[in-house]
């Protein structure tokens, strides 16, 4: 979060200054940076494969319950989730009671959470993880459980309470966009008043879109992710949906994108049932060349050992998570291929390149390497490693040359080209 102090101007007449407090401490820029999400977040988030699932009767291994939180956090550690990088163990919509206690708080479900949520924050922090929660900015959450507005001091001190470390803070039900302009930054504010390190994650521009054009620059002085786009689901066409209208709209977005603050294309999908190989490869992919915030939505009980590979490959993961904090962007699309590059530390770039046919078999791609990463990616030479969809080293390329591969339809390969190397060489 980009919450800098404001200047303060020693010779200013009183007036003036005490002027110049009251507005700061209305609209945010004496904010402290809070510090968090220097490279996007990584961890898992229940919704888009456990919904609002309130069955626990029935449905006792897919209700949102705190056993599917522990259950969740034991594997995020056992089956090395965490070591790969995944931290935060999110709840999103449907962990509270229909009601505010009698002091006005929120509160967990107490059927479904019986230990509450600080206990549930003890025990993943146990666990060495971080608990994510969930509210929302208006008067109800998107399920129609208690929303935050009037009450956002109480809610972001209660969370800190209970040890929470994230908040995804929705958008539903808020009746002007006034309130929702204000409750967001108002919301950052109060969660850095609580002193608790929470990384702060918005909504705020999708519910723009249908009104106006958000002010990235002022939405990333507030949160530390912000979704631009409609929900994610488990199936090709919205994955194809968000894609398209990243690249669309990549004039806009990418710049804001840094240590701190990062557009959030939704969750991944992989390892769930909507998506083939080669587009769950084009997903981890792609999210890594957006530096997108990493947070899965899918059952750590049942996953193919192809997806997980997918998920924790390290080289992947370092691409998303590389300290330059730099976001990718399309480069061209031509006959049904697009090329996307992502500047990385050490004069490094990643390279993916998509099929977006979906008919015929593995297409053969070629691309002079003189025309990726402004013509510096490989110049005089540079290393190449393809890392998906299976890792090889191709070698070294000499900047005349031209980099051919074979894509399968709605699949990506991703390469990384380190000049660094080169120069090592020689
Ligand atoms: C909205 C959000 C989703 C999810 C649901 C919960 O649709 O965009 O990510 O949090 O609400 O109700």
């Amino acid at each position: 979060m980009k919450l800098r102090n404001g200047d303060q101007r020693p010779d200013c007449v009183p007036v003036l200054l005490f002027l110049a407090l009251v507005l700061c401490r209305v609209f945010g820029a004496r904010a402290l940076n809070n510090g968090l999400a220097r490279t996007p977040t990584m961890g898992w988030l229940h919704w888009e494969r456990f919904v609002c699932n309130l069955n626990c009767r029935e449905e006792p291994d897919s209700c949102i319950s705190e056993q599917l939180f522990m259950q969740m956090a034991e594997l995020m550690v056992s089956d090395g989730w965490k070591n790969a990088g995944y931290e935060y163990l999110c709840i999103d919509d449907c962990w509270m009671a229909p009601q505010r206690d009698s002091q006005d708080r929120l509160q967990a479900d107490p059927q479904r959470f019986p230990g509450g949520i600080r206990r549930l924050a003890n025990f993943v922090h146990s666990k060495g993880l971080k608990l994510g929660i969930y509210a929302d900015v208006g008067n109800k959450t998107c399920a129609g459980f208690p929303g935050s507005f009037g009450y956002y001091d109480l809610d972001a001190q209660t969370f800190a309470d209970w040890g929470v470390d994230l908040l995804k803070f929705d958008g539903c039900h808020c009746d002007s966009i006034e309130h929702l302009e204000n409750g967001y930054k108002y919301m950052s504010l109060a969660l850095n008043r609580t002193g608790r390190s929470i990384v702060y994650s918005c909504e705020w521009p999708l519910y723009l879109l249908p009104f106006h054009k958000p002010n990235y620059t002022n939405i990333r002085q507030y949160c530390n992710h912000w979704r631009n786009f409609y929900d994610i689901s488990d199936s090709w066409q919205s994955i194809q949906h968000i894609l398209d209208w990243t690249s669309l709209h990549q004039e806009e977005i990418v710049d804001v994108a840094g240590p701190g603050g990062w557009n959030d294309p939704d969750m991944l999908v992989i390892g769930n049932f909507g998506l083939s190989w080669d587009q769950q490869v084009t997903q981890m992919a792609l999210w890594a060349v957006m530096a997108a915030p990493l947070l899965m939505s899918n059952d750590l009980r049942q996953i193919s050992p192809e997806a997980k590979a997918l998920l924790q490959n390290k080289d992947v993961i370092a691409i998303n998570q590389d300290p330059l904090g730099k976001q990718g962007y399309r480069l061209r699309k031509e006959k049904d291929i697009e090329v996307w590059e992502r500047p990385l530390s050490n004069l490094a770039w990643a390279v993916a390149l998509r099929n977006l046919q979906e008919i015929g078999g593995p297409r053969s791609y070629s691309i002079a390497v003189v025309s990726l990463g402004h013509g510096v990616a490989c110049n005089p030479g540079c290393f190449i490693t393809q890392l998906l969809p299976v890792k090889r080293e191709l070698g070294f390329y000499e900047w005349t040359s031209d980099l051919t591969t074979q894509v399968n339809p709605t699949g990506t390969a991703l390469f990384q080209l380190d000049a660094s190397k080169m120069v090592l060489k020689n």
